[in-house]
């Protein structure tokens, strides 16, 4: 068989500012190009069926769960004026679901891009934002966006939700690892969790959000003027914060330990948090590669090399 559509997206990693950024406070996040998702389009004679890491066959059989990804495709079906039948959606990932990694959002917008590619339809970056929105409304019951507008436009991105994106031009000369506890992180489980810590104690929270606004503001700065001292110190504190909110775990507390001890310049959980991703400052390459297998050492069951010179604006 042969796809008539294609389309890939990427994933994302959130430097600074992930649940705050729920919010209204600001958050800056990266596309994570080292692992990605793409989904084709062939054409078959039968209902619409899937083949993917989270579900094969009829799409309409798929789990509740995946509501989110199924009412999509559907929307863009009607949007394209396209019957529910006659296609077959084949989904390939490199990037780990569930890991604060934004492969919820990424498998989205691959899908859309599929659609839109199989039935030669312009998608601008208008439309494409409004269906990954819908998907993720759905999905997340509360999302701040940030996850959708980093993977749609795959640049650096100021993001804050009634505001909308800034691209940062970045200019900063170093090496980020990302790596993967293994463990599931449940993003929309640890923002309810926050909620309602905030709920219970708001003259404990509302300094924390401040004070994570106040580092991803600074943040911004940093990474347009290539401070990384600074920057390391930011990650650290916003991981420090992060954890008085209750969304790290033992094994981010050790991979971010470990990271330090080995030379990185900061080191934070990134995304949702509870099991899922952390990432650690280096200076070049090879500080990063020694990080990277001090993490593996400590238990990441995963690791990732980001040169932050390769996002170009
Ligand atoms: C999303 O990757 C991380 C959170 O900030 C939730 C959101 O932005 O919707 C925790």
């Amino acid at each position: 068989m042969i796809d008539f559509g294609h389309g890939v997206a990427s994933g994302k990693i959130i430097l600074m500012g992930e649940h705050s950024v729920v919010y209204g406070k600001p958050a800056i996040a990266l596309p994570f190009k080292q692992a990605q998702i793409s989904s084709k389009v062939f054409k078959t004679n039968d209902k619409i069926t899937i083949d993917s890491f989270y579900h094969k066959g009829y799409l309409d059989d798929a789990p509740d769960t995946l509501y989110g990804i199924k009412q999509l495709i559907y929307i863009v079906l009607v949007y394209l004026k396209q019957p529910f039948h006659g296609i077959h959606i084949q989904i390939e990932s490199s990037l780990p679901p569930q890991r604060g990694l934004g492969s919820s959002a990424s498998v989205s917008i691959a899908i859309v891009r599929s659609l839109f590619d199989a039935f030669k339809v312009e998608l601008s970056q208008e439309r494409l934002n409004y269906f990954v929105d819908v998907a993720e409304q759905i999905h997340h019951v509360n999302p701040s966006g940030l996850d959708a507008i980093t993977i749609a436009f795959g640049q650096a991105v100021f993001y804050q939700k009634d505001l909308g994106k800034t691209l940062i031009p970045l200019k900063m000369d170093a090496v980020i690892v990302v790596a993967d506890t293994g463990k599931k992180g449940l993003t929309k489980e640890a923002v309810q969790e926050v909620k309602q810590l905030w709920t219970d104690n708001p003259t404990i929270v509302s300094p924390i959000m401040d004070r994570l606004e106040e580092l991803t503001n600074e943040v911004r700065t940093y990474l347009e003027t290539n401070e990384i001292i600074r920057l390391g110190l930011a990650m650290t504190e916003a991981h420090q914060l992060l954890r008085s909110i209750k969304v790290s775990d033992d094994l981010l507390e050790k991979l971010v330990e470990v990271s330090l001890l080995n030379g990185a310049l900061g080191a934070k959980l990134t995304g949702g948090g509870k099991g899922g991703c952390m990432i650690a400052l280096a200076q070049n390459e090879d500080q990063g590669i020694r990080i990277a297998d001090a993490l593996k050492n400590a238990g990441a069951v995963n690791t990732w090399l980001y040169d932050l010179k390769e996002i170009v604006l």
